[in-house]
């Protein structure tokens, strides 16, 4: 049947589970033709290609083959700001960029978040509990980690709205999104208003440095020449792009599947001290990143195939986390689990560099959520997935809760 082992076909972009197993038992490594690109999902080979990034590198703007090339204006465009995003760098520049940003994003730095990220949250409550009911990705996990990143950033927290319309047209590239929209000409249009707004905040900060994560970047740039301008801006957009979309996504994933799992969500609710484990077990059980891109440094044999160089390898992170080659009853979604290595935030040389925040977020919201809103329920059974491969999440997600006053704990 046709479009039945397309990984971009929409039933199969919705609940791309059965497919994922269906390839890790007959087609490990698989030809996607609506792809153009070799798509892996047992566990073990998905950490080989994050453990050799010298044969599969990042940087798909430089080494992908010519048959991937094309000269529309609107590709390039998007290529040379992305094409200087950290994640999409091999060592040396990687190592240059990443041991810059990193000072910045270790666990003793971002200790000092708690406090904020919690009044955050439980600022976004206040705002609804009195109602009962909310879309949950539009009133807490989309402003949340955009405000967390914009405050860390030095980006005013006033300018999210227009952000967040940009940095949704750059995720429908980004992301992989299987409509009929042109990818390229919604990425360009989003990349550069994105572009445009860096550059004027950081004139900005030249003249009034800040305490914060631009003003960080830009002292590199003058001291030692280690950043360039141009550096400084595609990274600030890669900080903001990686440190919000993906964090919604975990947060609304997450809470969407423990309310599906009521004893699930019951256990957390009972001993918060579960929380942590939750929050691992929903990043390995529909996480947030599905899927990144690598390329081919070297012709080699891999199950049966010849992969050629400068061919895509598709590692598919969500895939290898349901390998009952690796973990026990991996579909079954469990937060007792004991903590397992997963890979929803890739591994070795491009790990996550933002897990550690990402983690909080979901620990501080999924906590507070439960414990202050009483008989928390979904709204609707039926989720509305984004139609996007790379990218996993929810357009919305409503939800309805008991509220105080309500008369003997009615619905309202
Ligand atoms: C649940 C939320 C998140 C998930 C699932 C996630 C997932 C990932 C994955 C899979 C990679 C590796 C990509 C690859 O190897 O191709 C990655 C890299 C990266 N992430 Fe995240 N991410 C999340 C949140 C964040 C946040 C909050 C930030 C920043 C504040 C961030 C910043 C980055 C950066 C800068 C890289 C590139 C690291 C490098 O190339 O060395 N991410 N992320």
């Amino acid at each position: 049947m046709p479009g039945v082992h397309d990984l971009r076909s929409l039933p199969n972009v919705y609940d791309p589970f059965p497919l994922y197993a269906w390839l890790r038992d007959h087609e490990p490594v698989h030809w996607s033709a609506s792809l153009n690109a070799w798509a892996v999902t047992r566990f073990a080979d998905v950490l080989r290609i994050f453990d050799e990034p010298l044969r599969f590198s990042a940087d798909r703007f430089r080494k992908i083959g010519e048959r991937y090339a094309s000269s529309r204006p609107a590709v390039r465009a998007v290529g040379e700001v992305l094409g200087d995003w950290l994640v999409f760098r091999d060592p040396p520049d990687h190592t240059r960029l990443r041991g810059l940003l990193q000072k910045s994003f270790t666990p003793r730095r971002l200790e000092g978040s708690r406090a904020r990220i919690q009044a955050t949250v439980d600022a976004l409550l206040d705002l609804v509990a009195a109602r009962g009911e909310m879309d949950f990705i539009r009133d807490v996990a989309f402003p949340l980690p955009a405000m967390v990143i914009a405050v860390l950033l030095g980006v005013p927290t006033e300018d999210i709205e227009p952000i967040k319309t940009w940095s949704d047209r750059l995720a429908a590239y980004l992301g992989g999104v299987v409509d009929e929209r042109d990818n390229f000409t919604e990425a360009r249009a989003g990349v550069s208003a994105l572009v445009d707004y860096f550059r004027r905040l950081l004139r900005a900060r030249e003249r009034a440095p800040g305490d914060d994560l631009m003003t960080l970047m830009l002292r590199a740039e003058h001291e030692g020449d280690r950043l360039a301008h141009e550096e400084v801006v595609a990274n600030c957009v890669l900080l903001l792009f990686a440190g919000h979309e993906t964090t919604t996504n975990l947060l609304g994933n997450g809470l969407f599947h423990l309310l599906r799992h009521p004893d699930q969500a019951a256990a957390v609710r009972a001993d918060p001290t579960l929380t942590p484990h939750a929050v691992e077990e929903l990043l390995r059980y529909d996480g947030p990143v599905p899927a990144t891109v690598k390329v081919a440094t070297e012709d080699l044999e891999w199950h049966g195939h010849s992969i050629r160089r400068r061919d895509m390898v598709v590692p598919f992170t969500a895939a290898a986390n349901r390998d009952p080659r690796q973990f026990d009853r991996p579909d079954v979604l469990d937060v007792r689990r004991e903590p397992d290595r997963h890979v929803a935030f890739g591994f070795g040389l491009h790990f996550c560099l933002g897990a550690w925040l990402a983690r909080l977020e979901a620990q501080l919201a999924l906590d507070t959520v439960l414990r202050r809103l009483p008989g928390l329920v979904l709204a609707s059974e039926v989720p509305r997935w984004k139609p996007m491969i790379f990218l996993r999440g929810l357009e919305t997600l409503p939800v309805r809760w008991q509220t105080v006053g309500a008369s003997e704990g009615r619905w309202r």
